[in-house]
Formats: C-alpha cells, sequence, structure tokens
C-alpha cells in the first residue's frame, strides 16, 4: 500500500489510475483505525477498483475546549490495519497541506440550517469543519464513490447535503454502525472511558432499542418518550446531551405520521461524549 502526505503527489497517482479506466473510492478518516472504519474499507473495496483513506485530524472541526491535542494518533498501526483491508492508498496530509494559508483564512464550507439542529447545538462550527474538510478531500480525490459510516447519522445527512447542492458527481453510501458485542458503536473515542464507564457505556444502545420498541408497540408520543429516556440515562450516571426523535430525511422532531424514523441521541459519560442512533420504519 502506498502512503502519500501531498495533495500533488495524491493527483498524480490518481491520474495514473483514472487513464486505466479505474473507479475510485474514498473512505475518509480521522485515523486511530478500528473494526467500524474498516467495514467502510471493505464496503469501498467490494464496489470500486481502487480504494483511497484519508488520514487527516481535521483541526477545524474541534472546538477550542474539545479533544483535539488528545486524539489517538496512530499512524503504523493504522497503515498496517488498512493494507491488510486491501486498501489501495492512504492520502496522509499535514495541516499545511490542507489549509495552507491557516484555517481562520481558508474558505469554510457551510451547510445551512440541519447542522444547528442535534450536535450541531452543542458544537457550533463542528459541522462546517467537517463540509469544509470533506468538500476538500472530495474535490483533491474526485472519487466515483465516497463511504461514511451511519454512526455519524447528522454528519452522513451534511454530507449527503452538500453533495447534493454543489453538484458533485459522487455517489455519497452509507455503511451501518459496527458494534461491538455489548452493542456499544466502536469509536476511537470509547478508550478515553474508565473500565466502570465502559461497563456503563452500553445502556445508550439499549436506550435507543427500548425506545424503538416502544414506537413499535404503538407510542406516538415522543417528546414524552424522549423525556423518558433522558431521565433514564441521567439516573444511571450519564449527562444527556439530546436525545430526539426525528424524521429521518429532514432530522425534523418526528410527526405521528412520519414512518421514517431515527432516534438520535448524544451523552457524556464522564469527560467522554458518546454518540449513537438508529432507524426504523414504520408501516402505514
Ligand atoms: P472518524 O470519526 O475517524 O470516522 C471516519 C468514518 O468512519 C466516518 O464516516 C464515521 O461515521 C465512520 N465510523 C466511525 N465509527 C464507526 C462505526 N462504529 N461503524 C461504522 N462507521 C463508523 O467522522 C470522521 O472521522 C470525520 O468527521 C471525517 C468525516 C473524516 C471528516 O474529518
Amino acid at each position: 500500500m502506498n502512503t502519500l502526505h501531498t495533495i500533488s503527489d495524491l493527483r498524480a497517482q490518481l491520474r495514473e489510475y483514472r487513464q486505466k479506466g479505474q473507479s475510485i473510492a474514498l473512505v475518509p478518516t480521522m485515523g486511530n483505525l478500528h473494526a467500524g472504519h474498516l467495514a467502510l474499507v471493505e464496503e469501498a473495496r467490494r464496489q470500486a477498483d481502487i480504494v483511497v483513506t484519508s488520514i487527516f485530524v481535521n483541526p477545524m472541526q474541534f472546538g477550542p475546549n474539545e479533544d483535539l491535542d488528545s486524539y489517538p494518533r496512530t499512524l503504523e498501526d493504522d497503515q498496517r490495519k488498512l493494507e491488510e483491508a486491501g486498501n489501495d492508498l492512504a492520502f496522509v496530509p499535514s495541516a499545511r497541506e490542507i489549509y495552507p494559508e491557516g484555517m481562520e483564512h481558508h474558505t469554510h464550507v457551510t451547510v445551512p440550517y440541519i447542522t444547528e439542529l442535534h450536535c450541531g447545538a452543542s458544537r457550533p462550527g463542528h459541522f462546517t469543519g467537517v463540509a469544509t474538510v470533506v468538500t476538500v478531500l472530495f474535490n483533491t480525490v474526485q472519487p466515483d464513490l465516497a463511504l461514511f459510516g451511519e454512526k455519524d447519522f447528522q454528519q452522513l445527512a451534511v454530507i449527503r447535503k452538500l453533495t447534493r447542492d454543489l453538484h458533485l458527481p459522487i455517489r455519497v453510501q452509507g455503511v451501518p454502525t459496527y458494534r461491538e458485542p455489548d452493542g456499544v458503536a466502536m469509536s476511537s473515542r470509547n478508550q478515553y472511558l474508565s473500565e466502570e464507564e465502559r461497563n456503563k457505556a452500553s445502556r445508550l444502545y439499549e436506550m435507543l432499542c427500548e425506545t424503538a420498541e416502544r414506537i413499535r408497540a404503538g407510542r406516538r408520543d415522543y417528546s414524552t418518550l424522549a423525556d423518558e429516556a433522558v431521565r433514564v440515562l441521567d439516573s444511571e450516571g450519564f449527562h444527556p446531551d439530546y436525545f430526539s426523535i426525528i424524521n429521518s430525511d429532514t432530522l425534523q422532531p418526528a410527526d405521528t405520521r412520519d414512518s421514517k424514523i431515527t432516534i438520535l441521541a448524544a451523552a457524556w459519560l464522564g469527560r467522554t461524549r458518546l454518540i449513537d442512533n438508529i432507524s426504523l420504519r414504520l408501516d402505514q
């Protein structure tokens, strides 16, 4: 597997693939790869001739008091895992390569409205950082296909919207959340959890499942259901950020007539912010 650090080297290599008529899939990541990331690479492998995975801890998407400095960086391990998963090219740029004039002077890509809800409400600027770096990656790689995890449900919605709005000829595909045996969604941030917190973490997914069961059983009083879930999580030692039952397409609070529902939650456990979601379809 080849690892490239500059946009000009990347472009030269991609030109060769394209001249041979090979299709290209992109998997953007911040590294510290786990089985959830590798599921994206494996799905890309099935669908395209060439798989490019980017590893870039994007400073623009971290808030001033967030974990940019402590975010785990494990490049050698990541390269080995990518090689084993059949990845063709790792793109590992520096911050200077992506933002040569610095972040403040860089053109920002802001997706309106949906970025202000849910995670966007508690992490102002986060989705602009994500949308900006993903647009840069889309423009430098120009992939036929790009894969993102459904674990970051709102991020996927933001990327689908920017791709539509900017008329980018890229197919954006979501990949189901990869979970630990106890249901916890795999995340690089899970390693911040203490042993006690890790044992408790599966309660977040269980609350999502229990809420989904109640909806399947006929409950449609969504805001009461969400309040109940917040109360339970709170009593079990989480600090819930939000617990929202939304229309999967609009990300707006679900209406009793909606058939595509997503239950989206974020909660702090100690110093770790966990996010998770599940989607369900209700037959009319
Ligand atoms: P990162 O958190 O490294 O995640 C990279 C990709 O892996 C994202 O599409 C994310 O949704 C997916 N992913 C993470 N955990 C997963 C799991 N348990 N199951 C399935 N997919 C999972 O998300 C980012 O990086 C960044 O915001 C990025 C899009 C790279 C922009 O900087």
